[in-house]
């Protein structure tokens, strides 16, 4: 393979990695069956990765990583990964269709590793953000303009989902769980909650928000899976993405700072 053919892969293989995450920061968009099947399939693909980046592995066990930069980006790359384990950890244990444990006590560390793994790949996506726009700038050719307006775009509705999504409460979850299960206890012995609604009730709430579509919302299921909706996919795909593009800019943008200071 030429060394042109294998960057191509590399940065395809980004493109998927950005889409599926997407995807999964919505337990129902698709279906909780896609979410958790889908879930575990990314670790194979961060695997995957991880050795088309391999260099940058032996680097690190020989020593090797010597200036400021480099040592960001190998505490940046720790955290990512433990962000990342902590979510597939967490999802098995909670799972409700693949495995049998159904620990829901841990759903709290199972949204909040979700959103600091979010948080996480902005940063190392930032971190990497001339080598990947550079390789997309030469395909996609846009003009200055239209790209500066796009990015705004991006960047104001990544401000506006990262308030009004659930990625507030995710980030706050563990330190609110106990309010929650209160609540949800209160809920109960008043005796409204039938077993389908009580199913992940506050996360429905939250995939509800993250879809926006009232038409869905009505048409719910018994087991709280609302009917597949192409509108709620988009929603949720460009949610996601615009937060990770907001961190991912805020990082690039600070290193460009440290650069033109000579500090890296
Ligand atoms: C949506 C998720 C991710 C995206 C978009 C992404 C993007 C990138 C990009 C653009 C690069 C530059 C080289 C290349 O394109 O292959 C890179 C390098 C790298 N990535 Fe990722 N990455 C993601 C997730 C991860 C995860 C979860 C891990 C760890 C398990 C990881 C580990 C690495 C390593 C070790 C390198 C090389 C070292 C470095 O320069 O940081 N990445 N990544
Ligand atoms: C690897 C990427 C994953 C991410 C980013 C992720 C993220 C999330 C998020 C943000 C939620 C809350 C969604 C909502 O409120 O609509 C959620 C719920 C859930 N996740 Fe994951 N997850 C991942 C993997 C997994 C895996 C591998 C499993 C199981 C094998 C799993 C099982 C679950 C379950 C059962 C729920 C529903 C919990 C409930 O509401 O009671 N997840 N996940």
């Amino acid at each position: 393979m030429t060394a042109k053919q294998s960057l191509a892969l590399r940065i395809g293989l980004d493109c998927v990695l950005i889409a599926i995450c997407a995807t999964l920061f919505s337990k129902n968009v698709i279906s909780l069956m896609y979410h958790e099947v889908v879930g575990l399939v990314l670790l194979l693909l961060f695997v995957v990765h991880v050795i088309f980046n391999r260099k940058w592995v032996s680097r690190v066990f020989s020593g090797k990583l010597k200036t400021g930069r480099s040592k960001v980006t190998l505490v940046v790359n720790a955290l990512l990964i433990l962000s990342w384990l902590c979510v597939m950890v967490t999802g098995v244990l909670v799972s409700k269709k693949l495995f049998p444990f159904q620990i829901s006590s841990l759903n709290p560390l199972h949204f909040f590793s979700a959103a600091l793994a979010l948080v996480m790949t902005g940063i190392h996506f930032g971190l990497h953000w001339n080598y990947f726009w550079g390789w997309m700038g030469k395909r996609i050719r846009l003009p200055k303009v239209v790209a500066v307006i796009l990015c705004v775009v991006i960047l104001a509705f990544g401000g506006y989902r990262v308030v009004t999504s659930s990625f507030g409460r995710w980030v706050v979850a563990p330190f609110t769980a106990h309010e929650e299960h209160g609540e949800r206890g209160e809920r109960q012995t008043a005796g409204t909650e039938v077993e389908g609604q009580r199913e992940g009730a506050t996360t429905d709430q939250a995939s509800d928000r993250e879809g926006g579509n009232a038409a869905a919302q009505g048409q719910r299921g018994s087991h709280g899976q609302q009917p597949f909706s192409l509108a709620n996919l988009l929603y949720t795909i460009a949610t996601w993405f615009s937060i990770l593009f907001l961190f991912a800019a805020i990082t690039h943008g600070v290193e460009s700072l440290f650069l033109k200071k000579g500090k890296v």
